[in-house]
This record gives C-alpha cells, sequence and structure tokens, in this order.
C-alpha cells in the first residue's frame, strides 16, 4: 500500500531522550504484549497489508460486551469483509424490486429494463463465519423510540434505502411514511416511535455541493473546519452511518475553502487530495468525540464504494466498462484504481490514531469484485439522450451506482451483524 504522503507526525527519536515514564510505558506494553501475545499482535499488525484488517475491531474489542446495541459476538478473529460471494438462488434477493415502493428511479434497474436478474442472486460468505440473517423485527425492535441517521452522498442514500427496503415488510402499510425536506429524509416506524433518516453531506463538512436536488457544479469546493455546519443536525442519533468519497474524486488536487461561503475574495488553498480528505476524516471524528455518547450509541463508516468505469482495469475490452456485465470478478488480489488504495491508507491511518469508537464497514474489496450490480443504462435517466448515446450504450452507463435489491443489501447485513454481534 502507498504510503500517504506529508504529514507524518512521528520520526525517530534517540533513545536517550526518552524520558522515565515513557520507559516505564514502553516496558509495560513490552510485558503486556508478551502476555497476551495474540492479541497485541492483532492489534498493532493492522496494518500489515498482506492480512485482513482487523481495524473495524480495534475501537471494540476492549469492551466488546458493553457496546450500545451489541447482543453478541461474532466468532473470534473472523473478519466478515474477508470472504467470498456464493451463488444462492433461495434466499436472495432477499426483497423485490416491485414490493419496495421507496427505491428511487434510478436504482429500479428491472423497471427501466434489465434483461435479467443474476446480479440478485449473491450471498457473502466470510471465510471464517457465518453472518447472522438480517432480523428486520430485532432492528426495529432496538430502534424503538429512536433514531437511526445515514450521512453522506447518493451510495450512502443507496444502502439507507436497502436498509428501508429490509425493514419495511414488518411494517404495516398505515403504520409507515417517507417524508423529504431539503437535505433530510425521513422514514418513520409510527408503532417503533422510530425513524431511519438520510442526511445529504457528500463532503460531510460545508460545500457547493451540499444542494440535495442541484449539486452538479463544475468547481468543488469545500471549507475547512465546517462540520458543524451540517452537524448540528445530526444530534441526538442513536447510530450513525457516515460515508463519503466520490465527490473528492476530482484529480490530483483539491481546492479548500479557508474563510466563508460569503467573503467576497474567497480565500482558497490547493492541497494533495489525499490531505484534504484526511482533513474531513479528522473533522469527523472531532465531531463524534464530541457528540456521540460511546455508552448508549453507535457510529460507524462506509468504505468507498468501487466504481467499474474501465474493463481494462479487469483485463476486459479497453473500450468498455459496467455496461452488460453480468458476472463477477474472479481475481481475488483484484483492487482496481489506485485512488482507491491511498484513500484507504489514509483511512486507516487517521483511524489508527483515534480511540473515538467508531466501526468500520470496510465494503470496498469485496465490492470491487460486483461489476455485474451496477445500475449500467436500466435506470431513470435525467435528460433525454442524443442519438449517438443511444447508438454506444457504454457512454451513457453509470457505473458507481448500485441497483436495488442487490449489493447494497449485503452492506446492511454486515451493517446488522456489527451492530449486533461485534
Ligand atoms: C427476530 O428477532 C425477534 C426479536 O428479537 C425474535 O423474536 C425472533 O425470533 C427473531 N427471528 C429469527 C428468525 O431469528
Ligand atoms: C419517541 O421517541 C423520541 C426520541 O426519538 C422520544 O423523545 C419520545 O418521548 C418518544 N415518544 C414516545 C411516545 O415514546
Ligand atoms: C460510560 O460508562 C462507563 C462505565 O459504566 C463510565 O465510567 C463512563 O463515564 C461512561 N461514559 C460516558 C461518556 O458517559
Ligand atoms: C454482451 O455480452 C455478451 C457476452 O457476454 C455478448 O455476446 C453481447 O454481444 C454483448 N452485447 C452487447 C450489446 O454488447
Ligand atoms: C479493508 O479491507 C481490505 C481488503 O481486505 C484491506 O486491504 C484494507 O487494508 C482494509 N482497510 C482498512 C482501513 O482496514
Amino acid at each position: 500500500m502507498k504510503p500517504p504522503p506529508s504529514s507524518s507526525t512521528s520520526s525517530a527519536i534517540p533513545l536517550r531522550k526518552i524520558p522515565p515514564f515513557l520507559f516505564a510505558l514502553l516496558a509495560f506494553i513490552l510485558f503486556v504484549t508478551i502476555l497476551y501475545g495474540e492479541d497485541f499482535s492483532c492489534i498493532f499488525g493492522q496494518f500489515d497489508s498482506d492480512h485482513h484488517s482487523h481495524l473495524h475491531t480495534i475501537s471494540t474489542k476492549k469492551n466488546s460486551e458493553k457496546l450500545a446495541f451489541a447482543i453478541g459476538e461474532t466468532e473470534r478473529g473472523c473478519d466478515v469483509f474477508n470472504g467470498r460471494w456464493v451463488r444462492d438462488e433461495e434466499a436472495r434477493p432477499l426483497y423485490e424490486e416491485w414490493e419496495c415502493p421507496y427505491i428511487q428511479p434510478q436504482l429500479t434497474c428491472l423497471e427501466h429494463g434489465r434483461p435479467e436478474k443474476e446480479h440478485q442472486h449473491w450471498r457473502w460468505q466470510p471465510h471464517g463465519c457465518s453472518l447472522p440473517s438480517f432480523n428486520a423485527t430485532l432492528m426495529l425492535e432496538s430502534l424503538r423510540g429512536k433514531k437511526m441517521l445515514f450521512v453522506g452522498d447518493s451510495l450512502n442514500r443507496g444502502q439507507y434505502v436497502s436498509m428501508i427496503c429490509l425493514l419495511h415488510r414488518v411494517i404495516p402499510e398505515d403504520a409507515k411514511f417517507m417524508k423529504t425536506l431539503g437535505p433530510l429524509t425521513v422514514f418513520t416506524a409510527k408503532d417503533y416511535n422510530a425513524t431511519i433518516e438520510f442526511y445529504w453531506a457528500p463532503f460531510l463538512l460545508e460545500s457547493n455541493s451540499d444542494d440535495a436536488v442541484i449539486h452538479r457544479v463544475t468547481e468543488r469546493l469545500v471549507r475547512k473546519g465546517s462540520i458543524n455546519k451540517h452537524g448540528k443536525n445530526w444530534k441526538g442519533a442513536d447510530i450513525i452511518v457516515f460515508n463519503t468519497y466520490l465527490w473528492w474524486m476530482t484529480g490530483l488536487r483539491f481546492k479548500i475553502l479557508q474563510g466563508s461561503f460569503d467573503d467576497e475574495e474567497k480565500d482558497i488553498v490547493t492541497l494533495p487530495t489525499d490531505d484534504a480528505y484526511r482533513m474531513a476524516m479528522k473533522s469527523m471524528l472531532r465531531w463524534v468525540k464530541k457528540n456521540m455518547d460511546p455508552n448508549k450509541t453507535r457510529v460507524f463508516f462506509t468504505s468507498m464504494s468501487p466504481s467499474h468505469e474501465k474493463s481494462i482495469e479487469w483485463g476486459g475490452d479497453p473500450k468498455g466498462n459496467c455496461y452488460n456485465e453480468t458476472t463477477l470478478i474472479e481475481d481475488h488480489e483484484y483492487w482496481g484504481s489506485d485512488s482507491r488504495k491511498s484513500i484507504m491508507g489514509v483511512i486507516g491511518e487517521v483511524f489508527s490514531k483515534s480511540r473515538v469508537p467508531i466501526t468500520f464497514l470496510n465494503i470496498t474489496q469485496l465490492s470491487s469484485y460486483r461489476k455485474d450490480a451496477h445500475t449500467s443504462i436500466y435506470k431513470k435517466q435525467w435528460s433525454r439522450l442524443t442519438p449517438e448515446q443511444l447508438a454506444n450504450p457504454v457512454s451513457y452507463a453509470d457505473c458507481v451506482h448500485w441497483c436495488l435489491p442487490g449489493l447494497q443489501d449485503t452492506w446492511n447485513e454486515l451493517l446488522f451483524a456489527k451492530l449486533f454481534y461485534p
């Protein structure tokens, strides 16, 4: 994995300069390491890229019995994100597209002409254990009198809608409703006095792309230190699921606003994208530390959702993309673009230095095998397609978003597993 550029704070300290208390601390760590050899190798070895990461457990390992919502444990040492896709014609999909009225027309692939539904019949099988079955009743009972909030971009909105689709079947027709107002969409389960909400904030921080409907701006700009702009609206949530990634991907560098959006002369600096992203991660952690009670609430962060824009990355047609793909990538080492790797490095670095308890949903690798699961051309189009486009479907295929039902239901099965069996 490429080391993240700049801002390295740790450099070697000459031994004689170490103060005595630090020596004592180091000696103690060594002692404990020997005593509990295995546990520590797992904690310290988490960024060895040859091993599968245990990052998602570092914050939860110590007191897993004390974590809010936990009712059990995943088999010891099982990394649920490390596994394989297995065909399951019987139990998948978990619901049908026509059954769930909440799916936005950008994700209803069958309605928009997808000719087959092969992508719906895959189940994620971790190598070391089995995932618990998603239990909608348990989820709703646990949310009684509570609020679950998804914050991020359209990919997180997809996961949010998948969650609603997984839950809504057990709620009677007249006891549920969904409403959208500005950046916030609220689904209410009346009998449970529970809400499941989505808040549009593609960068988490304040940006010029914050309008939930009209956000296609030519030059993206994010304001430094502005997490409370949106964060004030997230307070009081019992479970939060964050994501942010794709909107940062405009090139090697990213523009950051230092002052305010109202300044007549804007003070703008350009940072390497990794550094801009790191700034957002740190802001998020600070916000969580300040606003979320670790004894009563849970916070999740979903890693980058991979796109499949270039078939050449998986050895396909140089002109192709996810269009007309109906099979999975079988190469287990497959990862895709380099920017994903370096952003994953930033996430790993920032989270490992922090003690803020966030459960990491590392869905990037398992999703990167799923070139078959994108909406491709089978979605509602924003504008009328030109004859040139129609003649060449590859040119307008959406290889970013995912059909529902589909891959994102698995993300929620993993969320379910980590929420109740950390
Ligand atoms: C689902 O959870 C509910 C509530 O905890 C429980 O009563 C039920 O037995 C569970 N269903 C399954 C299939 O495990
Ligand atoms: C419903 O839940 C909210 C918190 O989300 C709580 O303040 C309120 O008292 C609850 N109402 C009832 C009737 O339980
Ligand atoms: C969480 O619980 C522990 C033990 O019950 C307590 O010592 C600690 O102060 C609590 N933390 C907060 C933020 O309430
Ligand atoms: C789709 O792929 C199949 C093979 O997988 C190929 O035979 C077919 O021509 C392709 N269709 C289009 C429209 O590209
Ligand atoms: C996420 O999982 C992938 C594949 O298992 C691994 O390479 C990567 O290091 C993990 N990322 C983090 C931050 O744990």
